[in-house]
């Protein structure tokens, strides 16, 4: 196993008039080469922060990043253009990510041109239409402006610019949420086709648990800035632990009409990630909160191998399974 991208003890904090923000709170991860990390939680929790974190997109408050075990945390901007090569990121609203003064074509050029990745104008068109077939976009397109575009080929505008360069790894912060249902499944199996192909590792992160348990091969699940549970896809699922993992797993629709699911409503405010409280972010809406909850915040754990847990009172809440 070669791990491709590792962060420890990540954090970022920003500067509110209220207090310091926690966006990220001491992240800890480790991304395999080749594979994909699902990176889940509820709107605010952190996840494009930490994608941005990663792909120095944001300066850091703390915490380091380590790229094939390069630390990079505090590169320049010449070591960090060489770095982007590598590592690039695909956005959730490819409307507002994409210049709409540009033609399809224009787009896709552009990183080529920054990088002057090809000697003459002939070879970087020739990649540009490369790039749009490998996307599924059809060369009549190349003069058309995102407006006259659906959201999937808008989308596939936004890989196509992420693969220009070639990269082994990409960020890609809810890239099918502001799409149809039926496009998502495309763009969805475009992207796995595309990682078979170029080896590409992936940074897959999204609100919903349903379309991150179809790309991923390891989940991270994220509460207010920090990680609580941290496991194998498959595991996540047959074996949840956390109190928050188990509600978020139990808001997923069962396709069976006749198997019957209950549902764990979350009661009790989401605390404020301003100047947090002590203790487990979660407290105030976990049902197995006790006193040493809203004191000590759990640290992220090995409960089993390769199963990491953040909760003080794991073997009470998990008796049957653990
Ligand atoms: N530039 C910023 N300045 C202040 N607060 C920010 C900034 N960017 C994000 N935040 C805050 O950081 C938290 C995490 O945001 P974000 O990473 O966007 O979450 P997610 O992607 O999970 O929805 C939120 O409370 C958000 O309001
Ligand atoms: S540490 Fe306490 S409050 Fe947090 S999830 Fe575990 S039981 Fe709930
Ligand atoms: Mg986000």
């Amino acid at each position: 196993m070669s791990i491709l991208l590792e962060v420890k003890n990540l954090r970022k904090y920003f500067k509110t008039p209220k207090g310091m923000l926690h966006a990220v709170d001491g992240v800890n991860m480790q991304i395999e080469s080749g594979k994909t990390l699902g990176v889940v939680g509820e709107s605010g929790c952190g996840k494009s922060t930490l994608g941005r974190l990663v792909l120095h997109l944001l300066d850091s408050s703390d915490g380091e990043v380590y790229y094939q075990g390069n630390n990079i945390t505090h590169v320049n901007k010449k070591e960090l253009k060489e770095l982007r090569k590598n590592m690039q990121m695909i956005f959730q609203d490819p409307f507002s990510s994409l210049n709409p003064r540009k033609t399809v074509s224009q787009i896709i050029v552009e990183p080529l041109q920054i990088y002057k990745a090809y000697p003459s104008k002939k070879d970087m068109i020739k990649k540009v239409y490369e790039l749009m077939d490998t996307v599924g976009l059809a060369k009549r397109l190349e003069y058309s402006y995102p407006h006259e575009l659906d959201g999937g080929r808008r989308q596939r505008i936004g890989i196509a610019r992420a693969l220009a360069l070639n990269p082994e790894f990409i960020v890609c912060d809810e890239p099918v949420s502001a799409l149809d249902v039926s496009i998502q499944a495309q763009i969805l199996n475009l992207m796995q086709d595309l990682q078979l192909e170029r080896k590409l590792t992936y940074m897959f992160i999204s609100h919903d648990l349903s379309v991150v348990k179809h790309v991923s091969d390891n989940i991270c699940v994220m509460y207010l800035g920090t990680l609580v549970e941290s496991c194998a896809s498959k595991n996540l699922f047959k074996n949840p632990l956390h109190p928050y993992t188990k509600a978020l797993l139990s808001a997923i629709p069962v396709p069976k009409i006749n198997i019957e699911k209950k549902r764990i409503l979350l009661k009790g405010e989401i605390s404020s990630p301003i100047n947090p409280k002590p203790g487990c972010r979660f407290a105030p809406r976990c049902l197995y909160a006790k006193d040493i909850c809203t004191k000590k915040q759990p640290k992220l754990i090995e409960v089993e191998e390769n199963h990491f847990v953040a909760c003080h009172c794991l073997k009470e809440n998990n008796k049957e399974s653990m």
